[in-house]
């Protein structure tokens, strides 16, 4: 590996999914790992394997499917562990197993309850046993950000002598300071004897807002390889944004003597995929990906952009994916400019019927919208989803009226049968849902409702977004559609499809590490 690679290992798949809500079933971790193997992702974790049965599948399908990008499982530094990620990698092309245990003082003492020889001891083990499976080990000292410096030294010397070809340096708790956390990795690598024979890593929470400074900051200190998710999804305030380390080293070539492989013009796309599936959405001033991250409102900065685009812009909006609002296809656009679109902005889909499905969707849309602008193409590209439909949309009729309470009729196809009912609500959409649940009778609760525009103007695309429980399962469902009444049945019978496929998903996992 040149020195000159900053290696991107995503952990959107497994860090991602310890947000609070943020669960996803196997289809959609598919979906996402061919998004990240798209964007030249060097190394994907794709779960937890030894937390549930649903974590083991997933890490063991993508294993079988992505063939670019190396696939890593994550596993305490138990026996147990490791081999059950090692089963769920069997299938992958390159497998790396990522074993972890911490070594602050207060995580030894309280919550391991282990002196720091056994927890010295614990991890030479791991590793040795994980070696016995693949070459490519990768150990995290958890959080090494609050650990003491001597043991944290010895405890990576070991791990390299027994064989981790990465070291991996959590700030678990996102405690660090720029300033501190770049001499941390300096210091380990001055002081561990053997970290040349290592590629040093990091892995940053955002709960202080800095785990994108701090990474860099490592980055600049000999860190060769960056920790993130999109969109900085993770554990409580999440991890480093990868659209934010890959941007930035890319954007200040004159301070990094490194770059990424990552295809940057992808990453509007899987943001928008992440966003979607998880039902969390992505802030207007987000950098980077937020909707306004490429937007010029005051006179004197579109004045400067007409004249010279450097004046305000550091980076170019297409090289994110952003072909800049411009209107691209109307109703009378045939298949060929279609197809030619979709090539232009990245997102031709692999297979035709998949292209068929988003053909249909497109000219649905432009039947209701005059305008189709090229976030419109990318929303409906990123949420086209594969499987079958057990509940299928058919009928709504929902008026609301002053004075009166709303009502909506609703019908539905369902295993190829027409069910309706009507019912009232408080506002239409409450009127909808609750006709919708007479008919399928799910008991799941409404925890999460969101509205987003995707794009401006009164005939713009509303983008739903709902999430629904029972039983301790989270299910998260989406729709798009001019008419936002609309866009929540949609989101709602998206949501209650997943559940009818798979009630269970999570209830037996062990959530997170
Ligand atoms: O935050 C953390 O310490 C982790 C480790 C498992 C790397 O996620
Ligand atoms: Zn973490």
């Amino acid at each position: 590996m040149s020195n000159k690679n900053l290696i991107i290992f995503d952990t959107t798949l497994r860090d991602g999914e310890q947000s609070p809500g943020a669960s996803m079933d196997i289809d959609e971790k598919m979906q996402i790992a061919s998004a990240l193997e798209d964007l030249n992702v060097d190394i994907i974790e794709a779960g937890f394997p030894i937390a549930s049965q649903g974590d083991f599948k997933a890490v063991q399908e993508i294993s079988s499917a992505i063939k670019k990008s190396s696939i890593c499982a994550l596993a305490r530094a138990l026996d147990k562990d490791i081999e059950r990620a090692a089963e769920s990698l069997r299938d992958a092309q390159y497998p790396r197993i990522h074993t972890f245990i911490a070594t602050s003082p207060i995580h030894m003492e309280k919550k391991l309850k282990m002196s720091p020889e056994k927890v010295l001891a614990k991890a030479v083990d791991a590793i040795k046993l994980a070696k016995t499976f693949t070459d490519d080990v990768e150990f995290s000292p958890e959080d090494a950000g609050r650990s003491e410096l001597k043991f944290l030294c010895d405890v990576i010397e070991a791990a390299i002598d027994a064989g981790a070809k990465t070291i991996n340096i959590p700030d678990t708790v996102g405690y660090n300071l720029p300033h501190q956390f770049g001499t941390l990795i300096s210091n380990i690598i001055k002081n561990v004897n053997n970290s040349d024979k290592a590629i040093f890593s990091v892995h940053c929470h955002n709960d202080l807002g800095l785990a994108v400074g701090n990474s860099l900051s490592a980055v600049l200190s000999g860190a060769r390889q960056v920790e993130c998710t999109i969109n900085g999804l993770g554990e409580r305030a999440g991890n480093a944004a990868l659209e934010e380390i890959v941007m930035t080293v890319r954007t200040r070539q004159d301070i990094f003597n490194c770059d990424t492989r990552i295809n940057s013009k992808n990453i509007l796309k899987c943001s928008r995929l992440v966003s979607g599936i998880t039902g969390f959405p992505v802030q207007p001033n987000k950098a980077i990906v937020g909707k306004n991250a490429f937007a010029h409102e005051s006179g004197i900065h579109q004045d400067g952009i007409i004249k010279s685009r450097e004046t305000y812009e550091i980076m170019r909006a297409e090289d994110i994916g952003l072909v800049s609002n411009s209107l691209v296809l109307g109703k009378h656009s045939g298949r060929s400019a279609f197809k030619q679109k979709l090539d232009d902005l990245n997102i031709m889909p692999k297979n035709d019927s998949i292209l068929d499905d988003l053909f249909f969707k497109f000219k649905d849309l432009a039947d209701k919208k005059h305008e189709i602008f090229d976030e419109d193409l990318i929303n409906i590209a990123s949420n086209i989803k594969v499987a079958e439909n057990s509940i299928n949309f058919n009928y709504m009729n929902v008026v609301t009226e002053s004075n009166k309470k709303p009502h909506a009729h609703i019908k539905l196809e369902i295993d190829g049968k027409i069910l309706e009912s009507k019912a009232s609500g408080d506002g239409a959409v409450d009127a909808a849902y609750n006709a919708i649940e007479d008919i399928i009778k799910s008991k799941c609760k409404l925890i999460l409702y969101s509205v987003n525009n995707i794009t401006s103007g009164t005939d713009a695309q509303g983008e739903v977004t709902v999430r629904i429980t029972k039983d301790n399962s989270i299910f998260n469902g989406h729709g798009a559609d001019t008419d936002i009444v609309k866009a929540s049945v949609l989101a709602l019978i998206n949501a209650l499809n997943k559940f009818k496929q798979n009630p269970n998903q999570n209830s037996s996992k062990k959530r997170g590490i």
